[in-house]
């Protein structure tokens, strides 16, 4: 039996990408889990949720949105731990991801002041470009290049070259609840990979694929540089090859219909 059992924690933004992969990974340990979503009546948002195993004994859905005051009082109210997962970007403003770099910032800062202020022992995870297995049955909008690549686009507009599996990415937040120890912010990143590298992996993996030479914006691939592993593997951590994650997303996305729209 794992240390986990019958603790209360909390999920944030459950029907997103990361979220659902914690709170099933979470209720796999024996976690009791409240998990908030934005309309608790929409299938699409809560299915995938009440479908995973231990769902129906130990997960409680609760209405929450980030944009209304107290919100989130009830579900928070008597948990050990707290996964904030929920984030409320418009994508639809202009140059969206330093709208998205902003409030990321802003945030995290937010938090650590409001930890502190409150004697909350708080842990922040910083993963990179999160892809692998989807358990929601809408799109990501960090695979969306990803399908679209495998789809045959002939440019791609943006792929990070921080490669990190969503599986790690829940992992790592529990191994730090359940790590005394652990403090401060952890780096989640696998592999980074230049644009050249990525192609060659994928026309290794799908060799049936037509892929790009080029990817629509060089700037991000501009130069080289490593992400350390050391500090998440100190939470005992083991990330996933990068070539388990492309070929899981792949088909992931082959079984939820994505490759045939
Ligand atoms: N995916 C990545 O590559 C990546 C990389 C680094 C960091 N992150 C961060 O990790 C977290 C989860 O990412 P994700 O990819 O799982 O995102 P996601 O799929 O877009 O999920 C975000 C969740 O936030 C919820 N949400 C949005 N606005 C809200 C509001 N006003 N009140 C309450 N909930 C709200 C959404 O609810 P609805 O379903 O109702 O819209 C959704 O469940 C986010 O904070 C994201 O910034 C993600």
């Amino acid at each position: 039996m794992s240390s986990g059992v019958e603790k209360v924690v909390c999920v944030t933004g459950a029907s997103g990408y990361i979220a659902p992969w914690l709170v099933k990974l979470l209720l796999q340990r024996g976690y009791t889990v409240n998990a908030s979503v934005r309309n608790p009546n929409d299938p699409k948002k809560t299915e995938h949720l009440l479908m995973l195993d231990g769902a129906k004994e130990r997960l409680h859905l609760f209405k929450a949105d980030l944009l209304e005051e107290g919100s989130f009082d009830s579900l928070v109210d008597g948990c050990e731990g707290v996964f904030h997962t929920a984030s409320p970007v418009d994508f639809s403003a202009n140059d969206p991801q330093l709208w998205y770099m902003l409030s990321k910032t802003l945030a995290e800062k937010a938090a650590w002041e409001f930890s502190k202020e409150n004697g909350i022992d708080m842990v922040a995870m910083l993963p990179g470009w999160v892809s692998g297995p989807l358990l929601q049955p809408t799109l990501n909008a960090t695979l969306e290049p990803f399908l679209k690549l495998v789809k045959g686009a002939e440019s791609v507009p943006f792929i990070s070259p921080r490669w990190v599996d969503v599986r790690d990415v829940a992992n790592a937040h529990i191994l730090a609840l359940e790590n005394p120890s652990a403090s401060g912010r952890y780096c989640l990143v696998g592999r980074v990979l230049q644009f050249s590298e990525f192609v060659k992996l994928m026309r290794e993996l799908f060799p049936n694929i037509n892929l790009p030479e080029k990817c629509g914006d060089d700037h991000p691939f501009a130069s080289y540089y490593k992400v350390s592993r050391e500090r998440a593997e100190s939470l005992g951590l083991n990330f996933t090859p990068v070539e388990v994650t492309l070929k899981d997303t792949f088909e992931s996305l082959r079984a939820s219909n994505f490759l045939n729209v």
